[in-house]
């Protein structure tokens, strides 16, 4: 535990610039006379927990204090306060989460905006990249009672990502209430319900209130990433990333990405916030390829989204339409789920597109050791399925691109996506290249260290070199 240097004719200043910098009560003022003792158990007796104990550099007397400045602070004065900082193994946040570790400016992001899951990307003190990751999911209540909203509004209540703190909501103008995100997933998995989604098979649903929603959870990110964990520089550069045209499917892809760019356009901030965009493929070679070249595949929720690139440029890509979610819903139609049914909420099945995707994490797709039950057994075979689509795709792409797609060189495969997350999935792969006739030499076939944050990680290093 390091020293601790109170420094209180500044704590006044302090206060105030921490105060502008975030939306929650985080820091009080002691006498000047208080020890270290003193102020420990007067915290412990706070009604509302302080963010942040401060411990500051003997010499501070600056009038104008840079957040960032600020050092750690020692745990054991919050007693049990479920703090943490930037000094930690970890390196995901949830929102909600209440971080204790140096703030640091922000000059670029990385934004995955999945169909399942949105990710923010961000370097922090020391150069790593670290993760902000918020369910992209939503839970409408049919009627909005005083009840109902005092319950979500409560910020004593323990959420289920085990923080204290309100959920997660918004009023749409028919009065009626919206749970966003974890908080959403909580409520769906009570009710044994399917968590709704604004985005679908990699874009932006029809539903009325999707764009409202989608919109709400990216600016609940970026205002995390900004007043929570970190500061805007004066400008910051952004890039997210989105999914490739479907050769299974029409898609709008172009009205997709327009959405997007309102909804990042409308994100309100004093600092000059600019983006680009790459496919989330192409995000997976620039992160894991040392020079920038191999074929990327992001085996998402709602697409398989493929990407060859040479010395990072993109040579072709194309999504298959149907990737977690559709063995999902296969699967669970297999034994019984009745969607018509589920929208009107009366349960009749037993397996229903959550309880598999909750059975996935656990599957061994390793080839033969196949599940014996028959949900692992109708995954393993969904996965065959989805895994030669994707391929055929690929030799498609090297044919219809030939002159460009063509070299001497073997290429890697690399990885990434929470759908290839299974034991033995890179093995389940390597097979089926095997039985098919690819018309390249084949290099390795690597998987990311972290399927869910690759892509998030390599729209950054995008972001960085734009
Ligand atoms: N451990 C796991 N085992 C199997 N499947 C998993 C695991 N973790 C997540 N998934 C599945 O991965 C999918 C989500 O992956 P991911 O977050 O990469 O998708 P996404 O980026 O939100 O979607 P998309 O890229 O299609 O827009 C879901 O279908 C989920 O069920
Ligand atoms: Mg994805």
């Amino acid at each position: 535990m390091s020293e601790f240097k109170y420094v209180p004719k500044r704590a006044a200043d302090i206060s105030k610039v921490l105060r502008e910098n975030s939306k929650r009560p985080i820091s009080y003022d002691f006498a000047v006379k208080d020890t270290m003792q003193v102020i420990s158990k007067r915290i412990k007796e706070l009604p509302i927990k302080p963010r942040s104990i401060i411990q500051l550099p003997a010499e501070t007397d600056k009038a104008d204090i840079d957040i960032n400045s600020i050092s750690h602070i020692t745990e054991s004065a919050i007693g049990d306060a479920d703090v943490f900082n930037s000094d930690d193994q970890r390196d995901v946040f949830r929102l909600g989460d209440v971080y204790e570790g140096s703030r640091v400016i922000m000059k670029h992001l990385g934004l995955d905006i999945g169909t399942k899951t949105i990710v923010v990307s961000f370097k922090n003190s020391k150069d790593k990249t670290n993760y902000i990751s918020e369910i992209n999911g939503y839970w409408p209540f049919e009627r909005a009672t005083p009840f109902i909203e005092n319950m979500l509004s409560d910020p004593k209540k323990i959420r289920s990502d085990g923080t204290m703190r309100p959920a997660r909501f918004i009023k749409l103008d028919g009065g009626q209430i919206v749970v966003l995100g974890r908080d959403a997933e909580e409520f769906a998995y009570a009710k044994n319900d399917t968590l709704l989604r604004p985005m679908s098979e990699g874009g932006i649903s029809a539903d009325e209130e999707a764009m409202t929603v989608l919109a709400s959870i990216i600016h609940g990110l970026l205002e995390t990433a900004e007043t929570e964990l970190g500061q805007f520089d004066d400008e910051v550069r952004l890039c997210y990333c989105t999914t490739a045209p479907a050769i299974n499917k029409d898609s709008n892809l172009a009205y997709h990405e327009r959405v997007l760019n309102m909804i990042l356009d409308n994100y309100k901030s004093k600092t000059k916030l600019s983006h680009i965009t790459i496919k989330e493929s192409h995000a997976i070679v620039l992160n894991m390829s040392p020079d920038g070249t191999g074929i990327g595949i992001s085996w998402g929720a709602g697409t398989v989204t493929v990407s060859y690139v040479r010395y990072g440029i993109e040579i072709y890509s194309f999504c298959w339409v149907g990737a977690g979610d559709w063995i999902d819903e296969q699967v669970a139609l297999r034994h019984g789920y009745n969607p018509e049914l589920s929208k009107t909420r009366k349960k009749v099945s037993k397996e229903t597109p959550t309880t598999v995707a909750k059975r996935k994490t656990e599957v061994d797709l390793t080839p033969g050791k196949e599940p014996d039950d028959r949900v692992g057994l109708d995954i393993a075979l969904h996965y065959d399925v989805l895994i030669s689509q994707v391929i055929d795709g690929i030799v498609q792409g090297f044919a219809e691109n030939e002159s460009q797609a063509k070299i001497d060189q073997e290429i890697n495969i690399y990885m990434a996506g929470g759908t290839s997350s299974p034991k033995g999935f890179t093995k389940r792969v390597e097979k089926k290249l095997e039985e098919k006739d690819i018309p390249f030499a084949l290099g390795k076939i690597l998987i990311a260290e972290k399927p869910l944050f690759c892509v998030a990680e390599g729209c950054l290093k995008a972001a960085e070199m734009s």
